[in-house]
């Protein structure tokens, strides 16, 4: 079938509006093949995947290790039953616990990111008694139900009512916290890195601040690392750059390789209890699904601290390459800043980052901008990128760049 029917198609039964906005802009992209870094519209056009889908193929796409695990399982297992014991999941808990702090080794497992935000927002509540959840503005949790409700105006305001309880305040702002939080808070939930803020890196302090300001109001620290985790910032976790360790823990995207959907909920065995006394009080039929599993397995048994090194290295590598790129091309100003290869590219202005978006995709580099600060390319390559391939990155970049200079 080709590309223009099956945009046709889209736009008759999912979606005409994201037909109507990627043609306009001629960013149509269709994946078809994919592989390692790469992915390939239906034209045949190959573009390297510096999105990712916010960190869900860190681990390249198509990972074969995660492919191979995949198919194995598939020998033998299902989703499983949720209602039953499961060796997968005890396995699979087992496995993440003990990538993270003591005491962080309680699981509730999801299918999306949004659901687990869902999850750790009950639970915050159900623990504490308590209805407050405050969560950053310009932040992003997902589109579900408080999830969404810890989300900006834009993205709510049709759906009202929403549930009461929910006050966004400043991120890296701690006076904002501080003058808020008070004994009805059930919960304060940040991103590590908020990417759609603009992939804004907190003080090194913020977190620490923010974790005792939770401490002294016996609020629960939930935090969300559906983009920063699995080594996208060159530790296991991002929180783990902040010498923090949060009360709930969320995570999704990279968990399972971009090859089947897995989310997680993990939460301090101080509050055990409560599912202890309510085993039924959450279920999800295809949460924690037993092939999605051995998928996360295989993805922890990958990010050892060799991956953990090379994202490092990369950091380094890009961080230099695009600040030569910056002082080459005066006329285009951009900042870089991040974590690991969660990087933003901040450019002065909206249109000049909107540019940088086409003139990548005409060369073959596939980036998004943030939506609550368009200024900000966000730059997310796969963590197993290799020099070579960075190189064939930065030279892309170099060509927009200089495709733009001459444009003014
Ligand atoms: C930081 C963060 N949290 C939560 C979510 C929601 O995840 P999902 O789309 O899987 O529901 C996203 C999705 O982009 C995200 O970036």
């Amino acid at each position: 079938m080709d590309k223009e029917k099956i945009m046709d198609l889209y736009a008759q039964h999912v979606s005409p509006g994201k037909v109507e906005m990627y043609k306009k802009y001629d960013i149509a992209l269709v994946p078809h093949k994919r592989r390692g870094v790469y992915l390939y519209d239906i034209s045949g056009k190959r573009f390297i995947n510096c999105h990712c889908n916010g960190g869900v193929f860190n681990l390249g796409h198509r990972n074969k290790i995660i492919m191979d695990a995949v198919k194995k399982a598939m020998q033998r297992y299902d989703i499983g039953n949720h209602h039953l014991i499961s060796k997968p999941k005890a396995l699979l808990a087992n496995k993440l616990s003990a990538t993270l702090p003591q005491g962080l080794n309680q699981v509730i497992y999801g299918v999306s990111g949004g659901e687990a935000i869902d999850t750790a927002i009950k639970l915050a509540r159900a623990v504490t008694g308590r209805p407050t959840v405050l969560s950053a503005i310009g932040g992003y949790h997902g589109h579900t139900g408080f999830a969404l409700a810890t989300g900006d105006e834009k993205f709510k305001k049709p759906f009202e009512p929403m549930p009461p309880g929910f006050q966004q305040v400043p991120f890296n702002a701690i006076d904002a916290l501080e003058s808020v939080i008070d004994d009805k808070t059930a919960a304060v939930i940040f991103e590590t890195i908020p990417a759609t803020l603009g992939i804004v890196v907190p003080n090194k302090d913020y977190f620490k601040k923010v974790q005792a300001l939770c401490e002294r109001h016996d609020a629960l620290f939930i935090i969300d690392e559906v983009q920063t985790g699995f080594g996208r910032t060159g530790a296991m976790w991002g929180f783990q750059h902040f010498d923090v360790t949060p009360d709930i823990v969320v995570m999704g995207k990279g968990m399972s390789g971009g090859i089947y959907p897995i989310t997680a909920t993990v939460y301090k065995e101080q509050y055990a209890y409560f599912i202890k006394e309510n085993p039924f009080i959450h279920i999800s039929t295809f949460g924690g699904s037993e092939i999605g599993c051995f998928a996360a397995m295989a993805v922890l048994d990958l990010c050892d601290s060799n991956l953990l090194a090379h994202v490092q290295t990369m950091e380094n590598y890009f961080k230099e390459k695009l600040a030569a790129l910056a002082s080459h091309y005066p006329e285009t100003p951009f900042t870089v800043h991040g974590l690991g290869l969660m990087l933003g590219l901040a450019f002065h202005d909206e249109m000049t980052a909107l540019f940088m978006v086409k003139l990548l995709y005409d060369n073959g580099v596939y980036v998004v901008y943030s939506g609550n600060d368009p200024r900000v390319i966000q730059f997310l390559p796969p963590l197993i990128i290799t020099k070579k391939e960075a190189d064939m990155v930065m030279a892309a970049i170099d060509k927009s760049l200089e495709a733009l200079s001459q444009s003014k």
